[in-house]
């Protein structure tokens, strides 16, 4: 069998209308994104038109722009290192206080573990495929932190420039990754354990996912990164908390567990990226309230979008179907977070701004309502349910 490959630089799904978000469920054959030839502009150079459309429009021009925040603001992350220490690095755990996947499974070195892995699988047992796709799903997700920090080292400014720079910034992005990393790790192995899942097609997903990158659009510029993960880690709070509540109700209590202690970690990591973005917005207003517009206009888009099991060219778009229906992580969330942000950044309280940062104050402080005004029209029109075969639950119909 030949198996298809996936250049993130070919034509896309787009989940339309978008947000980066579920697409309606009736939709199999979602509208492509085209990804244009001046996309493939020599790295390092300074780009370019920055194609701003209309509320919704459901064409989206990708121009890859790269280091968009002027030189002189590198100044501004400079400035805010011991800030950040004080700040941003407390909202970390020192090792010693951290948990670790192995306090949440089977011991594999003691006499009871074949017994504790009995009781695990019994635990399962009762846990239906709608919900076994999406832990699966939030589990690739969370197991391409390679692309995460890869990301946060693009980022001009506060990026680890040695691999081992003592800088504030440079040591907060180390400890996130070291912190993240307990959470593929966790939910890898409990997964694997219920055998319920294929794993070999789950671990073909994560090799080309990690392979194929993702592209968020934050032009190497902290001022985007930062709205970027204020966002990413709200969602994933919300997402891992709502995956707690649904085991909890098919019964696997200790997976309800493993689910919750993991938002608890989203909740700290959410709360280290909205101060420092708390902080740009206090030391340049209208340079951040900019960013905001401009990573809102683009969407948010989730770092697993490009998401390939070999099989399904769609496979983002119908993970996130699911998780939309299961209310795991839905239009309504995403409208939520942005107005949770607006509302802990005092965006709408701005003073002193520019004709144009005024205009981007409306537009980001005006946005949430909308999403949710369209997401009911979506979710109207959105009445024919579709099953389709997913790989990672070794092709079993799942209702979108
Ligand atoms: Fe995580
Ligand atoms: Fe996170």
């Amino acid at each position: 069998m030949t198996l298809k490959f996936r250049s993130p630089l070919s034509v896309q799904s787009q989940k339309f209308p978008s947000f980066g978000l579920p697409p309606p469920a009736n939709l199999k054959c979602p509208v492509p994104k085209v990804y244009m030839p001046s996309s493939l502009r020599s790295p390092g150079s300074k780009e370019i038109e920055n194609l701003k459309k209309p509320f919704g429009s459901p064409r989206e021009i990708d121009i890859r722009v790269t280091h968009s925040m002027p030189p002189e603001k590198i100044e501004i992350f400079k400035s805010m290192e011991d800030w950040a220490e004080k700040n941003i690095l407390v909202h970390l755990k020192p090792v010693e206080k951290s948990w670790q996947p192995q306090d949440f499974l089977p011991d594999s070195s003691s006499e009871g573990f074949y017994e504790q892995v009995k009781a695990l699988r019994e635990r399962s047992r009762e846990i239906p495929d709608d919900y076994l796709v999406v832990m699966v799903g939030d589990m690739i997700t969370e197991e391409a932190l390679p692309t995460y920090q890869t990301f946060l080292n693009s980022l001009d400014g506060v990026r680890d420039e040695t691999g081992a720079s003592p800088t504030s910034w440079a040591v907060w992005i180390r400890e996130w990754t070291a912190e993240e990393n307990r959470h593929g790790d966790l939910l890898n192995k409990y997964l694997y354990l219920t055998g319920r899942v294929d794993m070999k097609q789950i671990e073909k997903t994560i090799q080309y996912l990690i392979g194929s990158g993702m592209n968020i659009r934050t032009e190497n510029n902290p001022y985007l990164g930062f709205i970027y993960t204020s966002f990413q880690e709200r969602a994933t709070f919300i997402s891992h908390g709502n995956t707690a509540r649904l085991a909890k109700k098919h019964g696997d209590l200790k997976l309800a567990q493993i689910c919750g202690t993991i938002a608890a970690d989203e909740k700290r990591h959410e709360t280290a990226y909205t101060n420092i973005v708390g902080k740009l917005f206090e030391i340049d207003p209208e340079g951040s309230v900019l960013a905001l517009e401009n990573m809102m206009r683009k969407k948010i888009l989730m770092p697993a979008h490009l998401m390939y099991d070999g099989r399904d060219d769609n496979l983002f778009d119908h993970f996130s179907a699911v998780a939309q229906r299961l209310g795991v992580y839905t239009a309504k969330d995403y409208a939520d977070i942005l107005e949770f942000l607006v509302s802990r950044w005092n965006v709408e309280k701005l003073t002193g701004l520019s004709g144009e940062g005024k205009k981007a104050q409306d537009y980001v402080c005006g946005l949430a309502p909308k999403i949710r005004r369209l997401d009911e029209r979506v979710q109207c029109r959105a009445k024919q349910a579709l099953s389709l075969p997913f790989s990672w639950v070794f092709d079993r119909d799942v209702k979108l």
